[in-house]
């Protein structure tokens, strides 16, 4: 998410900023500005929409200095506004920061620091950040390092800050916590990036700070120190990739990069939701009095892949909460005449926070008295300007068209909304909500642990990228994965697939089973494991070859595969957020067999805004 430049040397600061936060624009492109320092102030510039509108505003400016950060967002605090662009500023305006991540406790923050006296100018978590170093420069008389240094102890959350100040021109402080941040030199200059495009075209030999460190970046030189102060060894690598494959970040298309960003989409996106007693806090969601407590029915709407996060809400919002759900496609929702009033929270879902159809399902929700909530992974994007509520998955930016990380995310944003839920209705005992969190914790390690199938997965795909039709099939939240695992195959591979109810085959889509079709079973869930089998034996009797999700094994399973997608276990409710991991790749694989491009399928586009 979002792309930072830092540049210090003996030329114009402005013209290596803008180039790399070009090459860097697909991390965020709600927003861009740059900050320069130009003799004792910092001339700071912000323009919200792409990198173009900041480059139309500075092309009749007149920015001169050879000390300057830059930033692309992609908003996760505050909306995608000038004022919300970085580079955020101090009281004093002689601070100027970026930052990617999330600060977890800029409210805290942000309320001590009025209390003393700053005054704020954004919604961003990222001002409180300035603000913070300011005030440690006043009370310790120190330099902007030592400020820093002090400051990451303070700070909770994700973060890459890059901050310059007027009395220490020459020089960038940096400081890294998950957040990716890389910094190299080259003939009189220091940079830094969140991304290696934009060293590129200057630089080849790369210092990658790790977790935990503070960096100081000058004209020819990079030193780090850890988060205590002691200075610590650098050192670089040299990188061989091309810019496209920079931007890929080595991976040979976007889908893939996204496929393997899911750990880390997961991790982001329940940041800051569970807290060390084992409650789940929603700190950002605010309900109308009296809301929770009225709620009789939720009902989910939304379209295509969002739609299929919808179907696995709707099992675990009813198990744990026991509030009945009504599932709907945000294009038949307004149009059949639906019942809905105050006690009715609707849930419109949009990876995109655009899509037509489920704008005009929640606004005709609102309408009709109904609590909106949304859930989306675009800060500023309509929908939560329609919504009364918003739950954000911090995926970052998805450019493959075919949903991945967004879809892994609403899951587990999905969940923590029905936990919640469960919470504040006291519908869930405490030791079952514990021990849910702690599985839900677990999920970025074990989705990397299927990720690691992709040997097994591209073998599948070989052999069956010829197949004409793939019937996917699955029972209970299995029915989701196989529905989604389809619409994947569909999309992006033009074979038919389709997502089927185990149960419902014999009464009617049996009869497309003749040898060899390929039928993808879901067998993970515990539940319904037996009834599985079952229907697998059905196809295979008919002469389909099997392709199987199992858990990791499972002999059963192994037996009635002719392929195998092993899976580590879960609780049965979060298996779609694993079993769907080998699906994506299968797709992926399938594509890539047929030379077709995954990122870019024909007839479709990321956000659909006609109905
Ligand atoms: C499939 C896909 C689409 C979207 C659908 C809804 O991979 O991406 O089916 O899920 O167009 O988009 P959002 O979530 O933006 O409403």
């Amino acid at each position: 998410m979002c792309g930072i430049v830092g540049y210090v040397g003996s030329g114009q600061a402005l013209p290596v900023l803008l180039d790399g936060m070009a090459r860097l624009e697909y991390r965020g492109y709600d927003s861009a500005g740059v900050a320069v320092i130009s003799g004792d102030a910092v001339t700071v510039v912000r323009k919200a929409g792409h990198l173009e509108e900041l480059t139309k505003e500075l092309a009749v400016m007149e920015v001169l200095g050879s000390t300057g950060i830059g930033h692309t967002r992609w908003a996760t605090h505050g909306a995608p506004t000038d004022g919300n662009a970085h580079p955020h500023r101090d009281c004093s305006g002689k601070i100027a920061v970026v930052h990617n991540g999330i600060i977890e406790n800029h409210d805290v923050l942000r309320a001590r620091l009025i209390r003393e006296g700053h005054s704020f100018s954004s919604d961003t978590d990222t001002e409180v950040v300035a603000h913070l170093i300011e005030s440690i420069i006043e009370e310790e008389s120190c330099s902007l390092i030592s400020a820093v240094t002090k400051a990451v102890h303070v700070l909770e959350g994700a973060f890459a800050l890059v901050c310059i100040r007027t009395e220490e021109p020459g020089c960038i402080i940096v400081a890294r916590q998950v957040s990716p941040l890389i910094a190299g030199t080259a003939e009189g200059m220091g940079l830094v990036a969140s991304g290696i495009p934009a060293l590129l075209a200057y630089t080849r030999d790369i210092v990658s700070l790790e977790d935990n460190q503070i960096g100081e970046i000058r004209a020819g030189s990079v030193r780090l120190f850890d988060f205590e102060g002691d200075e610590i060894p650098v050192s670089t690598v040299r990188v061989e990739w091309n810019l496209e494959a920079a931007e890929k970040g080595g991976y040979e298309d976007f889908m893939l990069k996204e496929i393997f960003e899911q750990p880390q989409a997961l991790r982001d996106t329940m940041r800051g939701h569970f807290d060390r007693q084992g409650r789940v806090k929603l700190d950002d969601v605010h309900w109308k009095p009296g809301v929770l407590e009225r709620i009789d029915k939720i009902v989910v709407v939304a379209c295509g892949t969002s739609y299929h996060s919808g179907m696995m809400a709707k099992h675990s919002i009813e198990h744990w909460t026991r509030i009945p759900v009504e599932l709907d496609l945000a294009s038949e929702f307004r149009y059949r005449d639906p019942v809905l009033d105050d006690r009715s929270l609707v849930i419109g879902i949009a990876q995109s926070g655009e899509t037509a159809d489920t704008l005009a399902a929640i606004r005709f929700a609102k309408e009709m008295g109904a609590t909106v909530i949304a859930v989306t992974n675009v800060v500023g994007s309509s929908i939560t300007r329609h919504a009364d509520a918003v739950i954000f998955t911090h995926a970052g930016p998805e450019i493959g068209v075919a949903a991945t990380k967004t879809f892994l995310a609403q899951l587990v944003a999905l969940n923590t909304l029905a936990l919640y839920l469960a919470q504040e209705r006291g519908s869930m005992s405490r030791d079952k909500m514990t021990e849910t969190i702690d599985a839900m914790n677990a999920l970025p390690e074990q989705v990397k642990e299927v990720l690691a199938i992709q040997g097994d997965v591209r073998r599948a795909a070989k052999r069956y990228a010829g197949a004409a039709d793939v019937l996917f099939i699955g029972r209970g939240v299995g029915m989701t994965v196989a529905m989604e695992g389809a619409l994947k195959l569909k999309e992006i591979t033009y074979i038919h697939a389709e997502g089927y109810a185990a149960g419902e085959l014999k009464h009617g889509a049996i009869a497309l089973i003749e040898p060899g079709v390929p039928v993808v079973a879901i067998v993970t869930g515990q539940k319904l494991y037996d009834k599985m089998l079952a229907n697998v034996e059905e196809v295979r009797a008919r002469g389909a070859d099997t392709i199987m999700v199992a858990p990791r094994g499972d002999e059963r399973a192994r037996a009635l595969a002719n392929e195998l997608f092993e899976v580590p276990s879960t609780k049965p409710l979060l298996t779609p957020v694993l079993d769907t991991v080998a699906l994506q790749l299968f797709a992926y694989f399938v594509a890539k067999e047929k030379g077709l491009s995954p990122d870019k399928p024909r007839n479709l586009a990321k956000s659909v805004t006609v109905e």
